[in-house]
């Protein structure tokens, strides 16, 4: 686990990397799959599913709160407890690194009227959770216990009778918006979010298949209202994990930058809430095929066929930043072969992830001989193609898995290799990485 002894890791300029690799399921939809299975009635089947730390933590808490889950021969079984029967957990709810995890269930327990404790990792008990606390005061949950700035560990209570509201989330926050929408489930009346800028539609998508009524409009500004009808039934489902592009991410970028590389990699979820990294490594001049496109489960899949490339630098406009927010790490380490300058623009949101990524992302680079400014919410990489002179550094990464992941990516390209402090994290989103990654050709040893 990630609280024993950091483990470094070392990533070396690697000759072409070749091959075809499966990365593992989606981590958003894997989290939502376990919460709402174990919240329907009846029996929800997965395939596919991300076994990372972070997904199992969310499996434990709904097993604390009565849901029944199993893994058989690849296939996880949830028999659900049926909405509004979540019984009160004994023990604190440890989320370990798991944001996601950790907001979503806070809204599903914040209109129970049980006690409920958050806890995780120091990274975790770093991280703002007013942004989902706030609108659940307004449902009428009272806030227990907090450490200063709303931070875990933290007691919840839900109301006896909790209100609908309708909240305008203020940030663009997919966990937000589901935290209410979940919050929502258990509130007599109709719960609206409104949401100005679109973020990955998930739990949308998930709970309509699960039988929740849940009806979308969008009006003349672009601005989504979501209505939820709480206290209605949920029923079990089956459900096959699309693989998750933001772990995609890494392969792909490591064959754009290694020379001579080509690579293919199956069955990735193409949602278009987060196909923007690959939009903007297609500007950049990155030889990306989008092959076998086609639906699977109701969501967009299909196998990416990348071959190292010549890339360019280009801007990355803020209002594409919710599609690929998880993705800007990577990005900038493509960035950094790309010829000429890239500016990457609305990063607020990365102040405020595993780690300040923002800041963490400039550091590692700096490390490493690459020119780069941070500015408040911008972060511009001026590459150097070929890599020459680049790496040698070693990076902190903060508790942070993509930090992580992402710089193992620089190392296989510069001409020094480059030295991570941490990579036990990695665990909580992509356990099969470095055994991916050698099976591509890639050099890299812990
Ligand atoms: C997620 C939403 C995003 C993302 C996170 C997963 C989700 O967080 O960064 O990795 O599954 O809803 P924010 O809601 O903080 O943007």
């Amino acid at each position: 686990m990630h609280q024993a002894l950091p483990r470094p890791a070392t990533a070396r300029r690697s000759t072409s990397l070749q091959g075809t690799a499966r990365v593992p399921g989606d981590k958003s939809i894997s989290h939502r799959a376990f919460m709402f299975g174990g919240l329907a009635s009846g029996e929800t089947r997965i395939t596919g599913l991300l076994e990372g730390e972070d997904v199992m933590r969310t499996g434990e808490a709904m097993k604390a709160m009565g849901a029944r889950i199993e893994k058989n021969a690849g296939e996880w079984t949830i028999q659900g407890v049926g909405n509004g029967c979540l019984l009160q957990p004994e023990a604190p709810l440890d989320f370990g690194n798991a944001g996601t995890g950790s907001r979503l269930t806070m809204g599903l327990v914040g209109t129970y009227d049980m006690e409920t404790t958050f806890t995780g990792d120091a990274s975790l008990s770093g991280r703002p959770m007013g942004r989902v606390l706030d609108p659940l005061r307004q449902m009428g949950t009272q806030v227990l216990k907090a450490s200063p700035g709303d931070r875990m560990p933290i007691t919840l209570r839900g109301p006896k009778v909790a209100a609908p509201i309708s909240y305008r989330v203020p940030m663009a926050s997919a966990q937000v918006k589901s935290a209410v929408l979940l919050a929502g489930l258990n509130v007599a009346g109709i719960t609206t979010v409104v949401e100005p800028v679109m973020t990955r539609d998930h739990t949308e998508k998930m709970l309509k298949g699960f039988g929740a009524n849940l009806s979308v409009e969008t009006d003349e500004q672009g601005v989504r209202h979501i209505f939820i009808e709480g206290q209605g039934k949920l029923s079990g489902q089956t459900i096959a994990v699309p693989g998750d592009p933001s772990s995609a991410g890494f392969p792909l970028v490591a064959a754009l930058i290694v020379p001579g590389s080509d690579i293919t990699i199956e069955n990735v979820l193409m949602n278009p809430t987060r196909t923007g990294l690959l939009l903007t490594l297609q500007e950049m001049g990155g030889n990306i095929e989008v092959l076998n496109p086609r639906n699977a489960g109701g969501e967009d899949v299909a196998d990416l066929r990348v071959r190292g490339s010549d890339l360019k630098g280009v801007t990355v406009p803020a209002e594409r930043a919710p599609s690929m927010i998880d993705e800007y790490p990577v990005l900038a380490v493509a960035a950094a072969f790309a010829e000429g300058e890239t500016l990457m623009q609305g990063l607020e949101e990365l102040r405020v992830k595993e780690s300040d990524r923002l800041a963490a992302v400039a550091r590692g680079l700096e490390a490493n001989g690459i020119d780069c400014t941070e500015a408040e919410t911008t972060l511009t990489v001026r590459g150097r193609p070929g890599g020459k002179g680049l790496g040698g550094g070693t990076v902190k990464t903060h508790l942070d898995h993509r930090i992580a992941m992402a710089f193992l990516v620089l190392g296989l390209a510069t001409e020094k290799p480059v030295t991570i402090d941490d990579s036990a994290m990695i665990a909580t989103s992509f356990p099969e990485f470095m055994g991916l990654m050698a099976g591509l050709g890639a050099e890299i040893e812990c």
